[in-house]
C-alpha cells in the first residue's frame, strides 16, 4: 500500500514537472523568437530610413517599376525604348505621363505601388525610364 502510494505520488510528480517542463519550453520559445524579431523590426526601420534618404531615378526604377517596366508587363511602355515612350510624350507631354504615373492609368497602379516615394521620386524615376528617348 505504501509502495502504491508512492508510486501514485511519482506520477503526479512526474506529471507536473513535466507540464512545467512544457510550459517553460513554450516560454524559452517565446524569448528566443522575442530578440529575433526585435532585432529584425529595427533591421526594417533601418531599412526604410535608409530608403528614405535621397535616391537616383535609377534606384527608384530599379526597385518600384522594373518589375512591369523592364519587359513591359501588362502593356507597360518598355524603359528607354523610344517606341513606346515617344507617342506617349508627344501626346500628353511629361507632365501629364508623370500625373497619370501618381494617380494611376489602367493597369499603372498609383505611384507604381511605392509606398516610400514622393511625387518627385516618381518624377526621377520616369526620367530615368525616357533617358535617351527623345
Ligand atoms: C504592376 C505593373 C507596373 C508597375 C509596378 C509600374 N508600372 Fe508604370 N505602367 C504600367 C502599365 C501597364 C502602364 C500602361 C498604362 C496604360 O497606358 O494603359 C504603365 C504606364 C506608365 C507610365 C505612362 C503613363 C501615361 O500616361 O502614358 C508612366 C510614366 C509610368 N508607368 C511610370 C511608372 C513608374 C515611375 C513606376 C515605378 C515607381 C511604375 N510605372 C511602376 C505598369 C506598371
Amino acid at each position: 500500500m505504501k509502495i502504491k502510494q508512492l508510486l501514485a505520488l511519482g506520477v503526479v510528480a512526474l506529471t507536473v514537472f513535466s507540464l512545467n517542463a512544457a510550459q517553460a519550453t513554450n516560454d524559452e520559445i517565446k524569448n528566443r523568437i522575442k530578440p529575433v524579431g526585435n532585432v529584425h523590426i529595427a533591421g526594417a526601420v533601418a531599412a526604410t530610413a535608409a530608403a528614405a534618404g535621397p535616391k537616383s531615378g535609377k534606384d527608384i526604377y530599379n526597385s518600384a517599376c522594373a518589375a512591369c517596366h523592364a519587359a513591359g508587363v501588362l502593356g507597360a511602355p518598355k524603359t528607354q525604348d523610344a517606341a513606346d515612350w515617344k507617342p506617349r510624350l508627344d501626346e500628353k507631354g511629361f507632365d501629364t505621363v508623370w500625373q497619370n504615373a501618381v494617380k494611376g492609368i489602367n493597369a499603372m497602379p498609383p505611384m507604381g505601388t511605392c509606398g516610400t516615394c514622393t511625387e518627385d521620386d516618381i518624377k526621377s524615376a520616369i526620367e530615368y525610364m525616357v533617358e535617351g528617348v527623345e
